[in-house]
């Protein structure tokens, strides 16, 4: 079981904050982040999915709530009182633990106070699966040759501020708070600036092995604190429980306090170890569904285990009122903003292991549909223009300024001219539709998303009379570095790509049920007329391709921009900046942020040769910077794809490393989510080059590096589970519930439900 365990026995200073995010835990409906309760965290948090609040900042942040883990043990005999923690004590021992197969994490600190007393502290944390309001911490305190007091101080620290790094954003976004004292622990209502929403927050102290006394409650700062005591035996062991509840009125749920209050004596009444069982057994369920084992290399094993696993934990609760931010539940990065990195990046995970919550992703864009025909109609458009950083309404909240490579303040762009993820999400549309034949989500749902994303490019398209084509100016693609360009291949191919599939899916409604289609175009105004014009621009959408070259020019222009190639990596073989490289100045060289015209060709192979692939791959490869996260797994995928089989081992690393190495170095924001997603789809698409080809035919193609003995996984293809597994030498298909036809090498095999298919890898 060693290969579901990340391990770490050295505390650092430096990356106490990375730490912090690759130990948190997380459910899909709430996050803590691995703090530990007896050193001054690097940043603490703890979040609801969805719980936004703008205060006094330029747009809305996702929530750092009050830190209901905070507790303070002191030592009292005839010494004096001594505070047992990293400030005020030397570290002796230090380990700490996330063993993904429980779903927990644990640490063990020794400590020597400054009467020389070794204060031993074990503790294991979870959050559960399985009920989601609720989460638990125990504790085991042992002080070597110690007799007198233990004092426990209880409390939950509302002294919490968003951006707590940067004194110009330092928010608190409560404005007031109500303590609450009741039998057995504390509580606390935490009311939101903008809304008055409530965060309800309770906790209770339960003694395991002895007797704890409360000594005194009061209330300090508007926050309520206990103190609890109890006389302590040379040597022995004390264990104790911390159980916690929390609710917002955004839960669909009753989240008064005395429902809160009911939730926790259900728990208190369920106990700690039963209630871990049930966690367990729901995360056992789940990596039934998700594992991929690798067999040869314990170190990518694992690595890419904890991939997979916060990957799922950002979402397992989630519902259709929120989506995954770009850092998961375990940071205040990218203010808990929802970006294309969710449908492009994580979405193909849950789709192919868990369709539930592939559709709760795509219902989250449902829900948020009027949020975007409000952008589309502020910008000057028509339709739905979805936003490129979303919270819970949909609304565009990319900030306008942000900080440029030197430090200095510029003004952010993205959200003015990255229409691209608007087709993203179209294209994520497809794909479920694709996978589940999910009939009534297509009909009530992404049918809307679909015709909405239709008018809106309509609205977008310009047309150039003189050359009688159309064409969409001032864009940024996907590559960030250039900001203001025309003709962008990536965002007009998926523009034109989503103009097409909505044409289509508009007949095909037209045909299954009349009546339901005639409602919705109805309602959302639909006129023939319109689809029309889609289907005669559609021809006439401009796609810059040069005959004469295989190498495509990323947008008008792009081939005239000073020339740079990467020549420089640093330790962790990320490239390095060249050295008379201005960085104000990216826009006008032709160097990349992360894969444009790549990413399209990861998205849409089918549309290219081989030999187009490989210049491009082996063009743009060498321009690009890999300074976003997203960028190494595309690169693996499409390594593998060309045959630069060199690269794609190393890539994967990269992608698989991104937090657990901190290699972006901005890690204590949270998890890099897309690449945990870009794990996933490089070690199943991408090593098992599992894909479905335009004929809806499933397809295994893999190679494996060398020193890899097997790679295994499973999906869910339109509710047929199966299971493959691949050697050098061996593809195996073992699908579950119905025989399947697959292709390998472009012949057809069938595999019959229930028997292993095997194949001989040539
Ligand atoms: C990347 C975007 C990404 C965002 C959030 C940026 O650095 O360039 O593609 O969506 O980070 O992860």
């Amino acid at each position: 079981m060693e290969n579901y365990k990340i391990t770490n026995k050295l505390f650092s200073e430096k990356e106490k904050g990375s730490k912090e995010t690759v130990f948190a835990l997380a459910n899909g409906y709430m996050g803590i982040r691995g703090t530990i309760e007896f050193c001054e965290p690097e940043l603490s948090g703890t979040f609801i999915q969805g719980v936004f609040n703008k205060g006094d900042m330029s747009v809305p942040e996702l929530v750092n709530l009050p830190d209901p883990l905070s507790i303070n043990v002191y030592l009292i005999n005839e010494a004096g009182l001594q505070r047992v923690n990293f400030n005020s004590c030397n570290l002796l021992d230090f380990s700490e633990e996330l063993d993904m197969r429980r779903g927990v994490f644990l640490y063990s600190v020794s400590l020597k106070t400054e009467n020389g007393y070794r204060v031993n502290i074990k503790s294991e944390r979870f959050i559960s699966w399985k009920n989601k309001h609720r989460w638990a911490a125990k504790y085991w305190i042992n002080v070597e040759k110690f007799s007198g007091r233990i004092l426990i101080e209880n409390t939950i620290n509302n002294n919490i501020y968003n951006n707590s790094m940067n004194p110009l954003d330092k928010t608190n976004h409560f404005g007031h708070f109500r303590p609450l004292n009741f039998q057995d622990g504390i509580g606390m209502v935490s009311y939101l600036t903008d809304s008055n929403k409530k965060i309800i927050q309770m906790c209770s102290t339960v003694p395991e092995n002895f007797r704890m006394n409360r000594l005194k409650y009061k209330e300090e700062l508007n926050r309520p604190v206990e103190i609890l005591c109890f006389d302590c035996d040379k040597n022995r062991e004390y264990c104790f429980t911390k159980y916690g509840v929390i609710y917002s009125d955004y839960d669909l749920e009753d989240s008064s306090p005395e429902a809160v209050e009911k939730e926790l004596n259900f728990f208190l009444r369920n106990g700690y170890d039963k209630e871990l069982k049930e966690h367990r057994r729901e995360i056992e369920d789940n990596w039934d569904r998700i594992d991929i084992k690798i067999d040869g290399d314990d170190e990518v094993q694992r690595a890419l285990r904890w991939c997979i696993f916060q990957l799922n934990s950002s979402a397992y609760k989630i519902n259709e009122y929120s989506s995954i931010g770009a850092k998961g539940l375990h940071g205040e990065g990218y203010k808990g903003h929802v970006f294309w990195d969710t449908e492009i990046f994580m979405f193909p995970f849950f789709l192919y292991t868990n369709p539930e919550i592939a559709k709760t992703l795509l219902m989250y864009r449902y829900s948020t549909l009027p949020g975007a025909i409000k952008n589309a109609f502020e910008t000057g458009y028509k339709g739905a223009r979805f936003p490129w950083e979303s919270e819970r309404e949909g609304i565009e909240v990319t900030p306008k300024w942000g900080m440029s490579y030197k430090g200095e303040k510029v003004r952010i762009l993205t959200g003015d001219h990255e229409y691209h993820i608007i087709a993203d999400i179209a294209l994520s549309i497809y794909h479920y539709y694709r996978a589940t034949l999910d009939n009534d989500f297509m009909m009530r749902y992404g049918a809307e998303i679909l015709f909405q994303t239709g008018i809106f490019w309509n609205s977008r398209l310009q047309y150039n009379d003189s050359m009688d084509r159309y064409e969409i100016k001032n864009v940024m693609g996907p590559d960030e570095f250039h900001e203001e360009v025309d003709n962008n291949v990536y965002t007009n191919f998926l523009a034109r790509w989503n103009l097409k599939y909505s044409a289509y899916i508009y007949f095909w409604m037209k045909r299954k049920n009349i009546r339901v289609f005639r409602e919705l175009t109805d309602k959302i105004k639909l006129f023939p007329s319109e689809v029309d014009g889609w289907r005669e621009k559609i021809e006439k959408i401009y796609i810059p391709r040069d005959p004469k070259s295989k190498v495509i020019e990323q947008f008008e222009g792009y081939f005239k921009l000073k020339e740079y190639e990467i020549t420089k990596h640093d330790e962790n073989g990320m490239p390095l900046w060249p050295d008379d490289l201005d960085t104000d100045e990216l826009n006008n060289t032709t160097l990349l942020k992360q894969p444009d015209l790549l990413m399209l060709m990861y998205l849409m192979p089918e549309q290219f040769t081989f030999e187009e692939m490989k210049e491009n791959y082996d063009f743009y490869e060498r321009r690009t910077m890999h300074k976003s996260s997203l960028s190494p797994s595309i690169h693996c995928l499409l390594s593998i794809s060309v045959h630069e089989y060199d690269h794609s081992y190393e890539y994967f690393k990269k992608t698989l490393l991104t937090d657990l190495y901190d290699n972006q170095g901005n890690s204590a924001l949270g998890i890099h989510a897309a690449s945990t997603g870009g794990a996933w789809l490089a070690a199943v698409m991408g090593f098992g080059r599992f894909y479905i080809d335009k004929d809806d035919m499933l397809n295994f193609d893999p190679w494996l590096p060398e020193k890899w003995n097997s790679l295994s996984y499973k999906i869910i293809w339109r509710g047929n589970p199966m299971e493959i597994e691949i050697t050098h030498e061996k593809l195996r298909i073992k699908p579950l519930k119905e025989s399947i036809f697959f292709k390998y090498t472009e012949k057809i095999f069938e595999a019959t439900v229930g028997e292993s298919k095997e194949v001989k890898i040539l």
